[in-house]
C-alpha cells in the first residue's frame, strides 16, 4: 500500500468544513480514500449500505476485476489454477502462505491434513440432536461452532502456532463434518477417513461408501469435486468472508469465526443460491416455459430472480462459472448424461438471457452458482448439501482472510455507525396515558 500523491479533500458546499484526506493505492484494482478523519473533523459519517464504495481492509490474498472478469488468488489466475495448477490443497497451501508449495512443502502440507481429518468421537453425538431431515447448514453451523469445545489448547488467536494448527483443523475436518451430516441425513453409519486417499477422493469416500462393500474411487469425477472445490476456495471481501473478519475482529476463536461464516453463506442471495438455482431450473421444467419465467423475474412485484445471475462484483461473465460449465461437461459425459435435460436448460436460459436486454443492460451474467448445482447433482450430491459443499470449499479462504486480519496491526474491533432516523429523546409516560 502506497500513498498516492494526489489528496481527496472534501468542502462543503456552506464553507463550513473542508478535509483533506490521504490516497492509498494497491498493487492493482481501485485506489482507497482514507476517511478515518472524518467523523473527528466533521461529525459526520459515511453512509454506504451494502459497503458498495467501501474497503473495510487491505489484503494481499484475492483479487477480482468484475469488468473484466477476472479472480487472482495470491495473483494466479483461477482459470490457470482450476485448470493445470494441481489440487485443491495446492491451493489451499497458496492461499494460506502466499506462494504455491514445491514439492516438498506439499507432501508435508497434504500429510498434516491427511492427518487431522478425524474428529473427537464425541462429536457424534452432536448429531444425534437433529432431525434427519435437519438443513445440513444448520447442522454444520451447529457442528463446527462445537469444534472449539475440544480444542482448548489452540485457542489462543495471538499464537501462531494456534492460528496455523486451528487453520490445518478447519480445513482437514470440514469434509469430514459434511460427510456426516449427509450420512446422518439418509441414516447410514458415519464413514471414517482414509489416510491412503487424497483430500476430495476421501470426501467421496466418506460420503458415498458404506461398509458393506468397497467403495471405487472415480478419478474423473473426484478431479471435477477438486475443481469445484478451488473454484470456491476464495473471494475477496464476499458477505460470508466479511462475516468472518468481522466476528474475528472481537478475538472470537476460529472455530466460532468459521461457523459464522457458515451462517451467513447460508443465505440465498449468496452461497445458498447454488441450491436455488437447480430448484430454479426444475421448477421452469422444460426451454418451451423459459420465456414465461424471464417475463416473471422482469415483474419486480413478482419477487422472482434469476438464481445463479448477478454479482455485486462482476459486472461480465464471472471466470468460475465458464470453468464451471466445462466441469459439467466433463462430468455429464464421464457418466453418460450427456443429454441432462436440466444442463440443456440452463444452458438455453444462459443464452435466452444474455440477449435480453433487462439483463445486459443491468449486467448479469451467469455466476459461480449458476452451473455448480447441476455439476453437483451429477456427482450424486443432494441439493440440499450444495451450499455445505461451498461452505467447505470456502473454508479454506475464510481462514486465511481470518488470519491475514489477525496478523494485520492496522485491525480493530469492526463498528460501524448509522444514521440514526428514528425518535429523539423522550419521557416515558405512565401505562395509563399511553395511546
Ligand atoms: C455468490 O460477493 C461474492 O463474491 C459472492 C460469491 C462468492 O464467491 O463469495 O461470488 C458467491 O454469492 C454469488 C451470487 C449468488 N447469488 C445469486 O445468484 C442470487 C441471484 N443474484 C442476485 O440476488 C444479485 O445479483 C446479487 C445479490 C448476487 C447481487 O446483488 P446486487 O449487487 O445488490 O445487485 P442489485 O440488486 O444492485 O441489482 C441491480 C439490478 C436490480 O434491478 P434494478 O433495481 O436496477 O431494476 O439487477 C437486478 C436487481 O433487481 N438483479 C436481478 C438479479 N440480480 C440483480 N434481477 C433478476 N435476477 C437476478 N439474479
Amino acid at each position: 500500500m502506497t500513498n498516492s500523491e494526489t489528496k481527496a479533500t472534501l468542502s462543503f458546499s456552506d464553507g463550513s468544513a473542508s478535509l483533506e484526506m490521504p490516497i492509498y493505492k494497491g498493487s492493482v484494482g481501485p485506489d482507497v480514500i482514507d476517511i478515518r478523519k472524518l467523523y473527528g473533523a466533521t461529525g459526520m459519517f459515511t453512509y454506504d449500505p451494502g459497503f458498495m464504495s467501501t474497503a473495510a481492509c487491505n489484503s494481499s490474498i484475492t483479487y477480482i476485476d468484475g469488468d473484466k472478469g477476472e479472480l487472482l488468488y495470491r495473483g494466479y489466475p483461477i482459470e490457470q489454477l482450476a485448470v493445470n495448477g494441481g489440487d485443491f490443497l495446492e491451493t489451499c497451501y497458496l492461499l494460506l502462505n502466499g506462494e504455491l508449495p514445491n514439492a516438498a512443502q506439499k507432501t508435508e502440507f497434504v500429510d498434516t491434513v491427511t492427518k487431522h481429518t478425524m474428529v473427537h468421537e464425541q462429536m457424534q453425538f452432536f448429531f444425534r440432536g437433529f432431525r434427519r431431515d435437519a438443513h445440513p447448514m444448520s447442522v454444520l453451523v451447529g457442528t463446527v461452532g462445537a469444534l472449539a469445545s475440544f480444542y482448548h489448547d489452540s485457542l489462543d488467536i495471538n499464537d501462531p502456532h494456534h492460528r496455523e494448527v486451528s487453520a490445518i483443523r478447519l480445513i482437514a475436518k470440514m469434509p469430514t463434518l459434511v460427510a456426516m451430516a449427509y450420512k446422518y441425513s439418509i441414516g447410514q453409519p458415519f464413514v471414517y477417513p482414509r489416510n491412503d486417499l487424497s483430500y476430495s477422493a476421501n470426501f467421496m469416500h466418506m460420503m458415498f461408501s458404506t461398509p458393506c462393500e468397497p467403495y471405487k474411487v472415480n478419478e474423473v469425477l473426484v478431479r471435477a469435486l477438486d475443481r469445484i472445490l478451488i473454484l470456491h476456495a476464495d473471494h475477496e471481501q464476499n458477505a460470508s468472508t466479511s462475516t468472518v473478519r468481522l466476528a474475528g475482529s472481537s478475538g472470537a476463536n476460529p472455530f466460532a469465526c468459521i461457523a459464522a461464516g457458515i451462517a451467513c453463506l447460508w443465505g440465498p442471495a449468496h452461497g445458498g443460491a447454488n441450491e436455488a438455482a437447480l430448484s430454479m431450473l426444475e421448477e421452469i421444467g422444460s426451454v418451451d416455459n423459459i420465456p414465461e419465467f424471464i417475463a416473471q423475474v422482469k415483474d419486480k412485484n413478482s419477487g422472482v430472480k434469476l438464481m445463479g445471475f448477478g454479482h455485486r462484483v462482476y459486472k461480465n461473465y464471472d471466470p468460475r462459472a465458464k470453468l464451471m460449465r466445462e466441469t459439467c461437461y466433463e462430468v455429464l459425459n464421464e457418466l453418460g448424461l450427456q443429454d441432462d435435460p436440466l444442463f440443456k436448460l440452463a444452458m438455453a436460459l444462459e443464452k435466452i438471457a444474455l440477449e435480453d436486454e433487462y439483463f445486459v443492460s443491468r449486467k448479469l451474467y451467469p455466476n459461480v452458482d449458476f452451473y455448480s448445482g447441476i455439476v453437483q447433482r451429477a456427482l450424486g450430491i443432494p441439493t440440499s448439501l450444495f451450499t455445505g459443499i461451498f461452505a467447505l470449499a470456502r473454508t479454506v479462504g475464510w481462514i486465511a482472510q481470518w488470519k491475514e486480519m489477525i496478523s494485520d496491526p492496522e485491525q480493530k474491533i469492526g463498528r460501524p455507525r448509522q444514521l440514526f432516523v428514528g425518535s429523539p429523546k423522550r419521557d416515558v409516560p405512565p401505562i395509563d396515558q399511553r395511546g
